[in-house]
């Protein structure tokens, strides 16, 4: 892997679905002016780096997960020129910008895919993975079937319209599959460093990796997609050192290994963190356990062997929205949490004040159950929150309909709110290297049922604590000299008497 920039020890990630963060030419949709215009709320936030959602030409079948064209920009969303302005605009403030690449498929209105179904050879013929013959379906994988005068059934990657990319197999065992140094995967592959370079020199800083580990088929262990990812590294390392990835993998043995700087932990596959926010009883509802969390993510620290950062994201567009189980004061707990861990913190936009999920929506665009973590940002309590001047009916999705739905504005102004919580946290994860992206974390109290989560992050010499206690009943810490409390939720602990006891339902964060 090249060289870590360097702002991203300090990085605080804000996503941002543009389609629902603001709109400013009131069509119901956002915008990337919206996120332009919204910048200094960002900056004020603490964060210095946005991850945007696709927002390249799509019919939305899947909420732009399936791009038809990955050099230019939506219309809906404006123009290449103002990605670029957002771009200028953004590094003024020292705010770093992460496109969303989506590199597995295209939507089936690409005209790479329509090339690719033409009966005739063509440049596009190998750009899909397609069977010899329509009466076979690639084993394993789902397919489309009987769409074209092309002979053989064509892979699929995740919905029906996202034809999957052909990069090759790993270990190609039938006539039609492709090894990874074919001409069609190696186009593939060349194509994929072309749309990187284009982005990049227009000014972004760098993509979030639409699954990324699943780039190559047939690979088991994934070592032809790590191969693949030390690939593209080098061709950034020579051409644009500085470009920043995160993958959506879950997995960052590999990823870390395959050239990320970052790899997320995800709601599924082997490194899910659900116990601590999202199942029946979540950690930080007060009720659960963490320590099966701590064990799996110590699991992946040793194999990601401080090469790179695991992230832990407080959501995003496929997740149940946080607020939906923890509430009220807890979501501040959640959030000492989340920015009080190694790994660079990303905040999923409204997420900050506390942002409900929306039951009972109609799927749009290929969201389903995720629609409703994807409803319009609260600004404030004006018409439509703020978030459009246009038609109520024509938003992209409705907004949460509860009248006392939390707001930018009024948190603003209300010193105990959660936006002005997550405020603090953040400056004061930035104040010291110990709690920055790669200090050192060792647990104390692996919370287990019952018992709080305790962990000191250290950092040449410095050492803070944090103890985090949902539960409700007080914990007393053995052998802890605290030198200054940096942070405290709730009650202070109790530290007469040489003692220190954990209150219940508070938090604290101390040098020592
Ligand atoms: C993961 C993305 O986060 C999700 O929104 C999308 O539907 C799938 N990948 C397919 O691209």
């Amino acid at each position: 892997m090249g060289r870590r920039p360097d702002w991203l020890e300090e990085a605080v990630f804000y996503e941002i679905y543009p389609q629902s963060f603001k709109d400013t030419d009131n069509d119901g949709i956002g915008n990337i002016r919206g996120i332009t215009e919204k910048l200094s709320y960002i900056k004020e936030l603490g964060c210095n780096a946005i991850w945007i959602n696709p927002c390249f030409e799509s019919p939305f079948g899947d909420a732009g997960y399936d791009v038809s064209d990955y050099y230019r920009v939506a219309p809906r969303y404006g123009s290449n020129e103002d990605l670029e302005q957002l771009f200028e605009e953004a590094h003024k403030t020292g705010i770093h910008i992460l496109l969303d690449l989506v590199p597995g498929h295209t939507s089936w209105e690409h005209p790479w895919f329509k090339e690719s179904q033409k009966a005739e050879k063509n440049e596009y013929t190998d750009r899909y993975i397609w069977t010899d013959s329509i009466w076979e379906s690639p084993e394993g994988y789902a397919s489309l079937r009987g769409i074209s005068d092309r002979d053989g059934s064509c892979l699929v990657n995740f919905f029906t319209h996202q034809p999957a990319l052909n990069y090759g197999f790993y270990k190609p065992d039938r006539l039609w599959q492709q090894s990874m140094d074919s001409e069609g995967a190696r186009a593939t592959r060349e194509e994929i460093k072309n749309i990187m370079r284009f982005w990049l020199s227009k000014g972004c800083d760098g993509f979030r990796v639409d699954m990324a580990g699943s780039l190559v088929k047939n690979d088991e262990e994934s070592r032809g997609t790590i191969a693949l990812w030390q690939d593209i590294r080098g061709f950034l390392d020579k051409e644009f050192p500085e470009a920043v990835l995160i993958s959506e993998w879950g997995e960052p043995d590999k990823s870390i290994e395959a050239g990320f700087h970052m790899d997320f932990l995800l709601h599924f596959g082997p490194s899910h963190y659900n116990d601590l926010f999202r199942c029946d009883d979540p950690f930080f509802g007060g009720k659960g356990d963490a320590s099966e969390f701590v064990k799996k993510y110590l699991e992946s620290c040793a194999k990601a062997d401080n090469k790179g950062y695991i992230c832990i994201p407080s959501g995003n567009h496929d997740m149940d929205r946080l607020a939906k189980y923890i509430k009220g004061d807890r979501a501040k707990m959640a959030f000492a949490f989340l920015l009080s861990m190694p790994g660079a913190p990303y905040i999923y936009y409204g997420d900050e004040i506390g942002m409900r999920y929306v039951e009972g929506l109609t799927s749009v665009e290929g969201g389903y159950n995720r629609t409703g973590s994807r409803s319009p940002m609260q600004w404030n309590s004006e018409k439509n929150a703020g978030f459009s001047g246009g038609d109520e009916n024509s938003l992209y999705i409705p907004l949460d309909p509860d009248k006392d739905r939390p707001d930018v504005e009024k948190q603003l102004t209300d010193p105990g709110s959660l936006l002005n919580e997550v405020k603090k946290l953040i400056s004061v994860r930035r104040s010291y290297r110990a709690l920055m992206n790669s200090g050192e974390i060792k647990f104390v109290c692996d919370g287990e049922e019952g018992k709080p989560l305790i962990y000191i992050r250290s950092y040449d010499g410095e050492r803070i604590i944090v103890a985090l206690n949902p539960t409700d009943r007080e914990y007393k810490m053995e052998n802890t000299d605290v030198k200054e409390l940096i942070y405290v939720l709730g009650d202070e602990p109790d530290m007469t008497d040489g003692k220190l006891l954990l209150k219940p339902g508070s938090a604290f964060f101390a040098i020592i």
